[in-house]
């Protein structure tokens, strides 16, 4: 099979190439990446001999269609972060809503097996207790989760009205080796490895569902293989943490003091809780891998021993608040 993965060069796109280069090795993989601010070409240096690489935007359909021909299109593609989306949405709008139409336009006309679009658990809107599932109305917060929101509805469309094979996946706060510094918990890591402030918006009470890369993308492999095209599948653990309970978690593996947590001006429009009913993936036969604290000893980990990644981005973006 031969396998398009946009946004092949950020965090959650190079941890799952890893992974079907390793579970799938018979498979042909194409990354197409912008290589925005946030995708970096040396996170799959390693790996350089065994893709084919091309660098383009999923916005131009000339570079869509340079890739040539390909079986199943994982759109990782897309500008993911909340804040920036706050300061300027239009970038959002272009790649997360016109870059997934150009690709769908670009699946039906190659008549693509398997289209399968990365969404997020943050276009059901928030909520104070209970999970939403699948079938839930969205409700974004954000340009992020309202351009994604849209991208999720054009994605169903296609499905609804060329028969295009679509799944879409919306999974929670991934996490793990390769995160752009500007999000939460690499954000932590990186302060407190240098025992620098750890900033935390507003008291920190905010609530998440963390889950950790890897399973995020054996999560991914299996709407690929076993997807009901027209289908949503909802991705979470269930390991559900305050924002300031992870600093301390962050800070204890790391030996650091928690009176380097500072509280910063609370995020416009900041979503109190996100949370997912997963009983759609877990039938498929998913079920998260390890607990959070142990994947989150291992992120720590990887950030200490890798310090030569995301040494080079430090005064660009890390921790800005
Ligand atoms: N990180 C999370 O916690 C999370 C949670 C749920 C869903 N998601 C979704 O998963 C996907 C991947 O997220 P991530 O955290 O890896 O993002 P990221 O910001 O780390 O990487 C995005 C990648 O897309 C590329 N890109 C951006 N615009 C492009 C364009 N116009 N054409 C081609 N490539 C372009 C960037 O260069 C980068 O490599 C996104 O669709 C995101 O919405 C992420």
């Amino acid at each position: 099979m031969r396998i398009l993965v946009t946004g092949g060069a950020g965090f959650i796109g190079t941890n799952f190439v890893r992974h079907l280069l390793a579970y799938r090795p018979d498979d042909e993989v194409v990354v197409l990446d912008k290589l925005t601010y946030a995708g970096r070409r040396e996170n799959l240096q390693d790996l350089l001999d065994r893709i084919t690489f091309v660098k383009g935007d999923i916005t131009h359909p000339r570079d869509v269609h340079a890739v040539g021909p390909c079986d199943a299109i994982l759109n990782f593609a897309a500008e993911t972060h909340v804040d920036r989306s706050i300061t300027d949405a239009g970038v959002f709008v272009r790649t997360d809503v016109l870059g997934t139409h150009v690709l769908l336009e670009y699946a039906r006309r190659m008549e693509v097996g398997t289209y399968v679009q990365i969404s997020t658990d943050e276009v059901y809107g928030s909520r104070e207790t209970g999970s939403f599932r699948e079938t839930d109305a969205l409700d974004p917060s954000s340009p992020y989760s309202a351009s994604k929101a849209g991208a999720d509805h054009l994605a169903l469309a296609y499905f609804k009205t060329y028969d295009l094979p679509v799944c879409i996946t919306r999974s929670s706060n991934n996490f793990g080796p390769y995160q752009y510094p500007e999000k939460l918990i690499p954000v932590l890591i990186i302060r407190a490895l240098r025992e620098e402030p750890l900033p935390i918006y507003g008291k920190g009470e905010n609530v998440r569902d963390w889950l950790y890369v890897e399973d995020n993308c054996t999560a991914v492999d299996l709407v690929l293989t076993k997807g009901k095209p027209g289908q949503v599948y909802n991705i979470a653990s269930g390991e559900e943490r305050r924002n300031i309970d992870v600093a301390r978690l962050v800070l204890s593996m790391t030996g650091r003091p928690e009176t380097l947590i500072t509280h910063v001006t609370d995020r416009p429009g900041h979503d109190y809780r996100y949370s997912l009913d997963t009983t759609k993936i877990r039938d498929l036969g998913w079920k998260p891998g390890q607990g959070f604290e142990k994947a989150l000893d291992r992120t720590v980990n990887w950030y200490r021993q890798n310090e030569g990644w995301w040494m080079p981005l430090i005064g660009r973006d890390v921790a800005r608040r």
